[in-house]
């Protein structure tokens, strides 16, 4: 019987359901920047791709299972539908990894099986436990998803994952395929399960989620009461189609109302013990550079790591924070990495200057792309008296990744 942790487990997706969104793809090199990024903000779990799907998706997990899933390092994960060729596949491309997990899924609403995969129940309750125990051949550490488990029928759901867990399964996750629940429905569906699945506690209750109407943190807080360990989500929550459950929210909220979370964990309400594994200082950066490299922007008033996040534009509110921080503020810029002065740069700064600040912003610019941010950099700076880190991010994005 494995113990359920005491904290958060925090899986990143977004080099596998981040890469998905529209327009976003990245190339072998810039997911191993993205993947070495993860590992220094300190995610347990990056989901480095999905093999079958593309030689360039194998040969990017498998790179960073060699570079990045070091001894020490987070588990490297692939996904892998429920077929022995995808689960041969992933095992291939995660051999190099200290710490290989294979994610291998299954819808299971019946609108899923009646149109996608033109299945019976009866035929999915002995396709999922065949294929865990072929994952589990390769490794030990196997996750299983019912994909669309969001909209199942609860009941034919426990027995999915009753089986599943039987095979080997080590991490169940629980989609939100089409982020349709409402947070007390899916704290209710993970309560369920927990209630109701016989062998439930010999396996870690994962959570995934998209955000189609907005929901998708809520819902997996509400997850976490309920006993959810492990929350897959994404930088900037980019992700199909609205996106996946942002990371730097998750993080941030059970990281700020830690006394509200701890109790659910098991632990004293004032346990100044981190919920998540997170260097949140990190998340700045981090979310610089994914923005960077998808070339999707963040929105202004992203929670978080939004432009507007820490700033003050009513004279009431910038009078209280002059004051006291607190008045209006519940987290402090520093702990994302933002640090206060973001003022950084004019129109006498050099090429050097700014390169080294685009770098402590997580850019990783070629030189060529450097000289191009450069020059457009100067025409701004001629024409305003201050360039913020928003305007740099701006500049490289436009000159960058639309141009
Ligand atoms: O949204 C989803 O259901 C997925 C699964 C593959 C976990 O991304
Ligand atoms: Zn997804």
């Amino acid at each position: 019987m494995s113990k359920q942790p005491d904290r958060v487990i925090i899986f990143d997706t977004t080099l596998r359901d981040g890469e998905q969104s529209p327009g976003a793809t990245l190339n072998v090199d810039e997911k191993l920047t993205v993947a070495r990024a993860l590992a220094r903000l300190g995610v347990d779990v990056i989901e480095a791709g999905f093999p079958y799907a593309s030689p360039g998706d194998f040969e990017a997990v498998q790179k960073i299972a060699k570079v990045v899933g070091v001894q020490g390092g987070p588990t490297i994960c692939g996904l892998a539908r429920a077929t022995r060729q995808d689960i041969t596949k992933a095992a291939e491309a995660l051999k190099p990894a200290a710490k290989p997990r294979i994610h291998t899924f299954l819808a299971t609403s019946d609108i899923h099986l009646a149109y996608k995969l033109k299945k019976t129940r009866q035929e999915v309750l002995e396709i999922v436990p065949e294929m865990v125990a072929y994952a589990k051949s390769f490794v030990d550490d196997v996750e299983f998803s019912p994909e669309d488990a969001g909209r199942s029928d609860p009941e034919f759901l426990y027995q999915v994952l009753e089986r599943a867990i039987a095979a080997g399964a080590t991490t169940v996750n629980i989609p939100d395929t089409v982020g349709y629940l409402t947070p007390s429905e899916f704290g209710q569906l993970i309560r369920g399960i927990k209630e109701n699945v016989p062998n439930i506690d010999n396996a870690i209750i994962s959570v995934h989620g998209h955000n189609d109407l907005g929901l998708a943190v809520a819902n997996f807080l509400e997850a976490v009461k309920n006993g959810a360990r492990q929350l897959e989500c994404t930088i900037n929550g980019i992700g199909e189609r609205a996106g996946n459950a942002a990371l730097e929210e998750l993080v941030m909220a059970l990281h700020v109302r830690r006394s509200y979370y701890n109790p659910f964990l098991g632990r004293p309400a004032d346990s100044t013990e981190p919920l998540t594994n997170i260097n949140t200082k990190e998340i700045y950066k981090t979310s610089r550079l994914v923005s960077s490299l998808t070339g999707m922007a963040v929105q202004p008033n992203k929670a978080i790591v939004g432009a507007n996040a820490f700033a003050h534009e009513s004279g009431i509110h910038q009078d209280g924070v002059l004051k006291n921080k607190l008045t209006y503020e519940i987290m402090d810029a520093e702990s994302i990495g933002l640090t206060n002065n973001q003022i950084v740069l004019g129109k006498l700064s050099g090429r050097n200057a700014f390169g080294t600040r685009l770098k402590e912003l997580g850019f990783e610019l070629t030189e060529t792309e450097l000289n191009k941010a450069f020059v457009r950099f100067k025409e701004v700076a001629d024409k305003r008296k201050e360039i913020t880190d928003w305007d740099l991010e701006a500049i490289v994005n436009d000159e960058i990744h639309v141009a």
